[in-house]
């Protein structure tokens, strides 16, 4: 199946890419309904785009004041906490750019994990605009893919992949020995657009294995990531160094 992918030599051509669809992205959805609805990664490969989005050069481009931002997932720790996404997110973006407050939703890592889990899905439910199925709708969800195939933290064989109702819940991660929220599958796959950042070798095997490989019977969660119209994968040449018959592979 022709995957809707891009490869970029280096990381910093990866960057400006996902850059320039992200801006577009967000003007497409500014002028059809107001604001744009962001959900952003953690981990460490989208740094460099926060950190491009918020250079004096493109940030001055982009109407921040429409941005509502929410999170894919949080390690249970405090906000402060060296392993916090959101603590990720503020350095590199949200504390570089003009985004209002109270348009900066974060998941509250610091409580307990099935009501911070409980609030967030209370958070995106009021908040985002829903579909005509009434499903909570972002404009746009930003992921990262780890060397497990997990997206978020959908982890592999975790009770979360097959949660039908709630928008985000708690999922504990046995081989960190620690508990994370994330966003459901379902409110993913209702995303409007899904851009998957890929960067390094070390994600390689996975790539190829994921997007020249068999469907296995037991799909990995970034191969259950099916918005409308698939995801966007953005990739670097390093990541996309096993991959067969890609442009630019
Ligand atoms: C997290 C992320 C996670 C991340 C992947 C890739 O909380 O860690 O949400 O899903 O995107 O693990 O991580 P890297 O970008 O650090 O390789």
């Amino acid at each position: 199946m022709d995957k809707n992918l891009s490869i970029h030599a280096t990381p910093g051509e990866l960057f400006q890419s996902a850059a320039q669809r992200l801006v577009a992205i967000a003007r497409d959805a500014i002028a059809e309904h107001g604001g744009f609805h962001l959900a952003l990664a953690g981990g460490s490969t989208p740094k460099g785009l926060y950190r491009l989005l918020s250079e004096p050069g493109l940030a001055g481009q982009i109407p921040w004041e429409r941005f509502h931002i929410y999170f894919g997932d949080e390690r249970c720790v405090p906000p402060d906490h060296p392993d916090s996404n959101y603590r990720m997110a503020r350095e590199n973006l949200l504390d570089r750019v003009p985004i209002p407050a109270a348009q900066i939703h974060r998941m509250e890592g610091e409580r307990e994990p099935a009501e911070a889990a409980a609030r967030y899905a209370g958070v995106v439910a009021d908040h985002l605009p829903a579909d005509e199925g009434r499903q909570p709708r972002f404009d746009l969800i930003l992921l990262g893919m780890g060397p497990d195939g997990h997206v978020a933290s959908l982890f592999p064989d975790t009770p979360i992949l097959e949660e039908r109702n709630a928008l985000a819940a708690a999922v504990y991660v046995e081989k960190f020995g620690a508990w994370r929220i994330s966003l459901t599958l379902s409110v993913i796959n209702s995303a409007r657009h899904v851009l998957i950042l890929v960067s390094g070798e070390g994600k390689a095997q996975t790539l190829a294995r994921v997007l020249d490989g068999p469907i296995p019977p037991v799909p990995l969660p970034v191969q259950r990531v099916q918005p409308s119209g698939g995801p966007e994968w953005f990739i670097d040449r390093a990541a996309a160094q096993d991959l067969k018959g890609h442009p630019g592979a």
